[in-house]
């Protein structure tokens, strides 16, 4: 046995049961063998596709959404932009691809924990850093982003027990590994109640105390003028404790469902979706709308129309304009798609 499960098993030895948490911090994101170090990312070549990676659309929208911000606070000199959880860097591309007006007040930060999708951000970008951690507070507003960032982050798993609710831990259980239930202190138990006061005895729901942690430093890296802008896809608790667990925590590997959450550690990623009301505890947001009103509300309606002229003109030429401008229409149906990415949440705070 090798990876990520040799360091569970080995952890487990050492100190019993492992929180889910780490269980999954550990097939995503260990140094050597986590599904992000061994090369596993978001994009057509990769493993799953992002709105970022379907075309350079979901950019051009948010550079328009950038410039509304950025006028909105009378144009100040230095807009800091930071990216969390970006990948390889997809949607900064085609956000300054798009030329917005705030370019040359832009510093745009790339947050990306893992090494291997580090090494793919564009460096030679002017105005663009690159780094594994959110940067200290400081040096006025700055605009948070977050593209499927959130539904990424280790969660815990907990399960209403016809005792009250329990933590589920990951444990050795012969060949494979397997799980016990551990009943949780009152004082949690009671915070999961009120989460979810209608859960039946066996439903599960995700505890999500590492978006919450997020949260609360983009929260302060924001500051007052600034805003966390998060996309995910969403629910309440109350939803996910009623629907079966494997629809809200998910595999995937090759473009395709992947298998079992303790199966195949590191060779596939493992994504739950976000708890609504565990973050407004933190902080409501101030505006929660579908990623297809979102992209409305910020012009892609406009852009795709441009797209269509555009193509119209040029169609004969059939150049690289041309044919970027006729995908616009394409791409703004993934985009707004209902039962897709159109579906998605978009979360906005204003600290
Ligand atoms: C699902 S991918 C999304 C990538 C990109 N935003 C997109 O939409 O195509 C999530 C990314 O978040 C990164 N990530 C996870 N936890 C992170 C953290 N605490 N800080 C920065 N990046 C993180 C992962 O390594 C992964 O590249």
């Amino acid at each position: 046995m090798h990876g990520v499960e040799a360091t569970v098993r080995a952890a487990i030895a050492e100190r019993g049961p492992l929180p889910f948490s780490e269980v999954m911090d550990l097939a995503l994101y260990d140094p050597d063998a986590g599904f992000y170090a061994a090369g596993g990312r978001a994009g057509r070549r990769g493993d799953f596709l992002t709105s970022p990676e379907v075309g350079p659309l979901f950019g051009a929208v948010m550079a328009g959404a950038l410039d509304t911000w950025w006028r909105s606070v009378g144009e100040p000199e230095r807009l800091t932009v930071v990216e969390a959880g970006a990948g390889p860097g997809t949607w900064a591309r085609s956000i300054l691809a798009a030329h917005p007006a705030c370019a040359g007040a832009l510093r745009y930060v790339l947050v990306e924990r893992s090494a291997a999708q580090r090494a793919l951000h564009d460096r030679s970008l002017a105005a663009v850093e690159s780094r594994a951690d959110l940067p200290e507070p400081g040096g006025g507003p700055c605009v948070v982003l977050a593209n499927e960032l959130l539904d990424n982050l280790p969660v815990d798993l907990a399960e209403r027990t016809a005792d009250g609710w329990a933590d589920v831990r990951v444990d050795t259980a012969g060949d494979t590994l397997g799980e016990v239930r551990v009943p949780l202190a009152a004082d949690e138990a009671a915070r999961l109640d009120a989460l979810a006061p209608e859960a039946e005895p066996g439903a599960r729901i995700p505890v999500q105390m590492a978006a919450a942690t997020w949260l609360r430093q983009a929260l302060a890296l924001a500051g007052p003028g600034g805003r966390v802008v998060a996309f995910d896809y969403a629910a309440t608790t109350a939803e996910l404790a009623a629907r079966p667990v494997a629809e809200w925590l998910r595999t995937y590997r090759g473009h395709d469902r992947g298998g079992p959450p303790l199966e195949a550690l590191g060779e596939q990623d493992i994504t739950c979706e976000v708890a609504v009301d565990q973050l407004a505890q933190v902080r409501p947001p101030v505006r929660t709308s579908t990623q297809a009103d979102w992209l409305v509300a910020h012009g892609i309606e406009a852009l795709v129309d441009e797209g269509r002229r555009i193509w119209q003109e040029r169609a004969h030429l059939g150049d690289l304009e041309a044919v970027k401008a006729r995908s616009r229409v394409t791409e703004a149906e993934a985009l707004l798609d209902p039962n897709g990415l159109g579906s998605f949440q978009v979360l906005e705070w204003e600290p």
